[in-house]
């Protein structure tokens, strides 16, 4: 199994991955990110939703959405927050490889480094083609990533930090040459720890306007976040807008 594909992962970590800091958040990005304004009424879909941390805003704001994950628990967690807010959403079980709705979404949206996590580049590069044929023309991606130049500020030293009544041990290492890192993480409650690991790639802003530009996107912008900042040494992310150009794909 793929450390992705372990649903224990997701929800052990869920303290520092999916907190109620990081959903209020992701409330108020949805409110006021100039990159996530969208027209009453417009479809998006969130891939990688995980339990509905944008997804729920997203539908609240009254959007359209579409939320796709692997893990059948994140997704259950998804359901139980739409139906606490009530918000209408759509979801859906399946892999990012293979999630294909031709023509259909206005935005398609990848949050908080949910790309880049399988080990062949090639099907990376499939998920940007997926994205790109489910995009209506005009429609646009935004990818938030925890890029290369952001991390190779962040790496070298392991990180300590306090998270839902227990304590995380964080530490990276960087794989082929700054392609791909590991992360290493111990979380340790009271008496109980319990180790988890991850391995993905980490892009910088040229590879991944490389690999945009090859799945057949346009208008490639970079930021440093959501509020639309410039992708410079202050950034502590990177949020990547690209844009499908040109007529509906004619099936035949
Ligand atoms: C870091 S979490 C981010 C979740 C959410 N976007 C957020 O902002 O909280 C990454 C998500 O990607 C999902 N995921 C991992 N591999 C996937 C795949 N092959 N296809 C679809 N979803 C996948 C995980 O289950 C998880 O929910």
């Amino acid at each position: 199994m793929q450390w992705y594909e372990d649903d224990t992962f997701w929800v052990d970590f869920a303290g520092a991955l999916f907190s109620p800091g990081r959903q209020a958040e992701a409330r108020r990005w949805v409110r006021t990110s100039p990159l996530l304004r969208l027209p009453a009424g417009a479809t998006v879909l969130d891939l990688g939703c995980g339990p509905g941390t944008y997804l729920v805003p997203l539908a609240t704001g009254g959007a359209r959405v579409t939320g796709v994950d692997l893990s059948a628990v994140l997704l259950d967690q998804a359901r139980t927050a739409a139906e606490a807010a009530g918000a209408t959403v759509r979801l859906v079980r399946a892999d990012m490889r293979t999630f294909v709705e031709p023509d259909t979404y206005d935005l398609v949206v990848s949050m908080y480094t949910s790309f880049g996590y399988f080990t062949d580049p090639a099907q990376n590069q499939l998920v940007l083609h997926n994205v790109r044929r489910s995009l209506v023309p005009g429609g646009r991606l935004l990818l938030d990533l925890f890029s290369k130049e952001v991390f190779a500020r962040w790496a070298g030293t392991p990180k300590v930090v306090d998270v839902d009544g227990g304590t995380l041990f964080m530490r990276d290492t960087i794989l082929d040459d700054w392609t791909r890192f590991r992360s290493d993480w111990t979380l340790v409650r009271g008496d109980t720890a319990r180790h988890g690991h991850f391995e993905q790639f980490v892009y910088s802003a040229a590879e991944i306007r490389a690999m945009l530009a090859a799945a057949g996107f346009t208008g490639i912008r970079c930021f440093g976040g959501l509020a639309g900042e410039p992708y410079d040494h202050r950034a502590t992310r990177l949020v990547v807008e690209a844009t499908r150009a040109g007529q509906p794909e004619v099936t035949p």
